[in-house]
């Protein structure tokens, strides 16, 4: 793999994600919702975490916390293919000429659903498990993750591929599949951990998030970064010291990496979420936050060599971090750069 002069960082607060998929459709209605067999491609997608994401159980790849795993050039690190219908989800109509009368007869319900319904034990689809989450009332919780391709630093699916059609830009480190070279071996989906390439049945072709690259060229920030509402994105490059993102994961260490024990050194990054607290069996209230700290440890965290003890301990270094730059308010550099107020940059690309 070429040298890699610059690399792209993208960096997700997840505290204030609110899972309205804005970030989602700016992405599909930019780049995946014009050409065939793109149907179930979310090259963005909020996915509602403890769940089975999308496609479905994405995080099972085997590898174990604590070490580095699978290697970048090793092929038992390849992962089952997701099937279209079954891990993605066959796409479905709603019944909106029931609800809306535009077919012409009268409204006969009053509730948009699925039509006709998956069903079954094996149901499913994108975001098939939206906003259910784990646990019982009043101790249920849930959380949003947003994802994209993390861009890897050590990106299996650039060796799995035996054309040689996935490269990492050296520019900016961008990892992109090249559609005349590509010959829909489909190596790549099976050597991406995070699932983050998708096959287009069509066009017999694999295609991916592109890091909205005619943009980032033109210093404008992804179409995701821009159009979210929460405004909980930021991205810039690796080097770039003055950058909010820089900042966030280097001075402040708030920010860790998703499902790092992968190996793939990814470039996005995630302010992990805090909960309000849980109640105890007599009423009152727990002195933890009702996301177990084990439960975000094994998502999140630094790199590939930590134990899930240690990613505890950092996720509990973040919370405290967070709770003491809270109470200061806007005298806060944290605080003024997590709340980003319009003056605020989220968009460095120098
Ligand atoms: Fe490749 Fe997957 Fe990493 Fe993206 S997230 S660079 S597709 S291994
Ligand atoms: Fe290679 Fe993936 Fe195409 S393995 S040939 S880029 S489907």
């Amino acid at each position: 793999m070429a040298k890699i002069q610059r690399q792209v960082q993208m960096l997700f607060d997840l505290n204030k994600c609110i899972g309205c998929h804005t970030c989602t459709m700016a992405c599909k209605t930019m780049w995946t919702d014009r050409n065939e067999g793109q149907m179930y491609q979310y090259w963005n997608n909020v996915e509602t975490m403890p769940g089975l994401g999308y496609p479905r159980n994405w995080e099972e790849s085997g590898a174990t916390i604590g070490t580095c795993q699978p290697k970048n050039d090793d092929e038992a690190a390849l992962t089952p293919l997701p099937d279209i219908e079954g891990d993605y989800g066959a796409p479905w109509e709603y019944n909106y000429g029931e609800v809306l009368k535009t077919e012409g007869g009268n409204a006969s319900r009053s509730v948009v659903v699925p039509f006709p319904s998956p069903d079954g034990p094996d149901a499913y689809a994108s975001n098939w498990d939206e906003d259910v989450g784990v646990g019982a009332f009043p101790n249920n919780y849930y959380f949003y993750l947003p994802r994209i391709c993390n861009h890897c630093s050590d990106p299996p699916c650039v060796s799995a591929c035996p054309r040689r059609s996935v490269y990492k830009r050296e520019e900016d480190g961008v990892v992109l599949i090249d559609q005349d070279r590509c010959r829909g071996y489909r190596f790549c989906v099976q050597g991406c951990p995070y699932k983050k390439i998708y096959f287009n049945p069509v066009t017999g072709k694999s295609e991916k998030c592109i890091f909205c690259y005619p943009r980032i060229e033109q210093g404008e920030g992804n179409f995701c970064v821009t159009q979210c509402v929460g405004r909980i994105r930021w991205v810039s490059y690796r080097d770039n010291k003055a950058s909010n993102l820089y900042k966030l994961v280097n001075n402040w260490r708030v920010a860790l990496r998703l499902h790092p024990e992968f190996g793939t050194e990814p470039n996005t990054f995630y302010i992990p979420p805090m909960s309000p607290p849980g109640y105890l069996a007599n009423g009152d209230l727990d002195s933890k936050g009702r996301i177990p700290v084990s439960v975000l440890a094994r998502m999140f965290g630094d790199n590939c060599n930590q134990t899930l003890a240690q990613r505890e301990a950092r996720i509990e270094e973040i919370f405290d971090i967070l709770e003491t730059e809270r109470a200061k308010g806007m005298d806060s550099e944290l605080v003024r750069i997590l709340v980003a107020t319009t003056d605020t940059e989220q968009v460095q690309l120098t």
